[in-house]
């Protein structure tokens, strides 16, 4: 293989540029082409990044230089495109979620196995600085022993600045679809497998009018729960409570530090697990007040780190953090949201889940270890 690893992208929207930006900081990444199905979308990040292909969907995912694709679509097309992908011999990394239910994405993981091939997905944020300190403080026994937590997520929906928002509102978006997959991996990564779940879901806001510029007035019929409340039992013990909702205006939670993870000797505020390097502060018995710990692993990395591990995992055969075994299993546990509260039962995970290896605190900004 060669020193890079050629990555394709499809999906030249919104977040593409995040991506594209970051990447260029990793030396194992080369983004060789792009494609969308609007091809007017693909020409205009090639030209803005300097991308030597734009080029159709098909031409990409048939292109023998191409190892990877990053599939930046809306979460539909995760699965069809990454089994696509799969099919052609290639690697995939997804945005998230993974896919919109266990149903589809099941035969995708088991495709990627038959295939030897890996499948990464977003997020990447737990691997920042903000998540990674605070897991380290947990797994130090900073706070003790875990025994309580609280997770917040409360806004009033999209369609007020995304240019395209109906996605938010389709099976496999909503608050949980949408916002839970950084939730719920950090909540992974800091406490490890969930033991049970329950929920109450609700479409509290059934139509939505979209105020952003593009489609403005345009009105979209809510087809999945837009207000998610739920309960989880994690292995170690700690038991905690989550709230996710597009139907919700002025919240006062405090933003900077939507989780908090109580202990017998102390209590942890973790930092927005949708951004790589918010602040941890920690309050211990004999503090008088919260202080800030400093972050103890490197920062500065965003959307695209999680790609250049799965670089890594490639070509010296490590396993890769933001792992498609772990997106599963938040997609699990997003699915079981909304079915114990169909059902009014508590929800067993089915699927299986090990923390990844912690991010190596001692490598130049932009490698990682091998
Ligand atoms: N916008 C954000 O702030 C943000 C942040 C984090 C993650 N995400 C995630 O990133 C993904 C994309 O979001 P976005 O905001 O960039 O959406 P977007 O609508 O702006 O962009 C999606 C792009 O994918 C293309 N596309 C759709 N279906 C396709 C297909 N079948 N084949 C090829 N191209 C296709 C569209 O033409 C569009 O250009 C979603 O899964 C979303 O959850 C978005």
């Amino acid at each position: 293989m060669a020193d890079k690893v050629r990555v394709g992208v499809v999906g030249c929207g919104k977040i593409s540029g995040a991506y594209l930006g970051m990447a260029k900081n990793f030396p194992i990444v080369e983004i060789a082409a792009c494609a969308d199905i609007n091809c007017e979308a693909a020409k205009q990040k090639a030209a803005e990044f300097g991308i030597a292909r734009a080029c159709s969907v098909e031409e990409l995912i048939a292109d023998p230089n191409i190892d990877v694709i990053l599939n930046l679509t809306v979460p539909k097309a995760h699965v069809p495109i990454a089994m696509a992908a799969l099919n052609a011999g290639k690697h995939t990394y997804a945005e998230k979620p993974l896919g919109i239910n266990r149903e589809e994405a099941v035969p995708m993981m088991e495709l990627a196995a038959k295939k030897n091939l890996l499948i990464g997905c977003a997020p990447d944020t737990f691997m920042g600085a903000g998540i990674q300190t605070a897991r380290k403080l947990i797994e130090d026994g900073a706070i003790g022993r875990p025994v309580a937590f609280t997770a917040f997520m409360l806004c009033p929906g999209h369609e007020s600045w995304h240019p395209s928002p109906e996605f938010y509102y389709e099976v496999g978006g909503g608050p949980m679809f949408d916002m839970g997959p950084y939730y719920l991996t950090a909540l992974l990564n800091l406490l490890g497998p969930v033991k049970r779940l329950t929920s109450s879901a609700t479409i509290a806001i059934p139509e939505r009018t979209i105020t952003s510029k593009e489609k403005y007035g345009k009105k979209i019929q809510v087809e999945t729960p837009d207000h998610i409340v739920g309960t989880m039992d994690f292995e170690n013990g700690c038991t905690g409570v989550i709230a996710t909702s597009f139907a919700t205006c002025f919240s006062p939670f405090d933003w900077k530090n939507p989780i908090t993870i109580f202990g017998t000797e102390g209590t942890l505020k973790v930092p927005d697990p949708n951004q790589f390097d918010g602040p941890v502060y920690i309050q211990t018995i004999g503090d008088s007040e919260y202080r800030e710990v400093p972050h103890t692993f490197v920062k500065g990395y965003g959307r695209s780190v999680g790609l250049a591990d799965m670089a890594y995992a490639i070509k010296y055969g490590r396993p890769m953090r933001a792992s498609g075994q772990q997106a599963m299993a938040v997609l699990d546990l997003m699915q079981g949201f909304l079915e114990s509260s169909d059902s009014g039962k508590a929800f067993t995970p089915t699927v299986p889940y090990e923390k990844p290896k912690p991010m190596p605190a001692d490598l130049p900004f932009g490698t990682l270890d091998q």
